[in-house]
């Protein structure tokens, strides 16, 4: 390859030959949720439910998205008009309900909070393909269709739209019985830095949450010790911080992920010695 062609490419600059127009990025980035139009999914339960009472209590309108339309309902009872439901399963095939029901609520979304998540372990070690599908339909494949669904009433947003992935600190090592749910957040990983790529020349900002241990239902079974566990409250703030000052990664609490972080660059010890220390209690 010539060298101006590899310069031109280390630089972003448009090759001459180029037949792809990028689109440029005019829309202004306001920092600070207030007065926003914000998708939150998962928001029956968790993280999810502080996300929406926070974001609400902030001045926002919320979008709030769940199956379980019991605690839908409680949710809209308790936090008022400033909340839509949209009963929304991420693992639904079919979008164009999902579609339609947003479009019939707004016509903007200037934020959304894909938050859905499930959580099962490869306790058998039969690896099954069954409950790895079933993690991966939730998990990854649900914040595409999170993302298909919101891509064009984010485009609408007067602002530079920001779509948020809650993923998780497994993706920075490898844990026990973690294959589905972790490979599903490495996966998710991937997909959001890719993603923010191409997004980025359309006004859109993609960031990933990788939060540590969080008090909710998904980890309430959990048999092995849970260092530096939060409460979905405290998530929820450091995630609306994190969106608030616009990063790209939100991970948290600092003196667990930092610590992974700098371990990530040993995971071949990480693998031999630390990780089958990781037992059930
Ligand atoms: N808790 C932790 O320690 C922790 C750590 C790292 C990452 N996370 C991630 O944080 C996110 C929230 O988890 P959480 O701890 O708050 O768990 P949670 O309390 O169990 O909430 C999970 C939420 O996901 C929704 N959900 C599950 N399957 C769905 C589906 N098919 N379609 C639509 N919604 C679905 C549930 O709502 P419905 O049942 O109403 O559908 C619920 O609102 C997840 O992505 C999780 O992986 C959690």
């Amino acid at each position: 390859m010539h060298h101006s062609i590899i310069i031109r490419w280390v630089l972003g600059m448009p090759n001459k030959h180029s037949i792809l127009e990028v689109p440029s990025s005019k829309k202004p980035a306001p920092i600070g949720l207030s007065g926003a139009c914000v998708w939150v999914t998962g928001a029956t339960s968790g993280i999810g439910g502080a996300l929406v009472a926070q974001l609400v209590a902030a001045g926002n309108f919320v979008i709030a998205s769940g199956r379980n339309q019991e605690a839908l309902g409680k949710l809209a009872t308790e936090l008022g008009c400033r909340v839509k439901i949209l009963p929304f399963d991420v693992t639904e095939p079919n979008l164009e309900i999902a579609r339609d029901a947003l479009n019939n609520i707004t016509d903007y979304v200037d934020c959304v909070i894909a938050c859905a998540g499930v959580c099962e372990y490869e306790d058998t070690l039969d690896f099954d393909p069954a409950m790895y599908q079933r993690v991966f339909e939730t998990n990854f494949l649900g914040v595409i269709r999170t993302l298909n669904v919101a891509k064009p009433l984010l485009l609408n947003s007067q602002v530079r739209g920001q779509f948020v992935a809650v993923g998780s600190l497994s993706s920075v090592l490898p844990f026990p019985r973690a294959e589905a749910y972790g490979a599903a957040k490495a996966a998710l990983e991937y997909f959001v830095k890719s993603a923010r790529i191409d997004l980025s020349a359309h006004s859109l900002d993609v960031a990933l949450v990788r939060p540590g241990f969080v008090s909710t239902p998904l980890v309430a079974a959990n048999d092995f010790a849970m260092p530096f566990m939060l409460t979905p409250e405290q998530a929820a703030k450091r995630i609306i911080a994190g969106v608030n000052r616009r990063k790209s990664l939100i991970d948290f609490p600092r003196r667990l992920s930092w610590p992974l972080r700098f371990l990530s660059m040993f995971d071949g010890l990480w693998v031999r010695f630390v990780g089958p220390r990781i037992t059930r209690v």
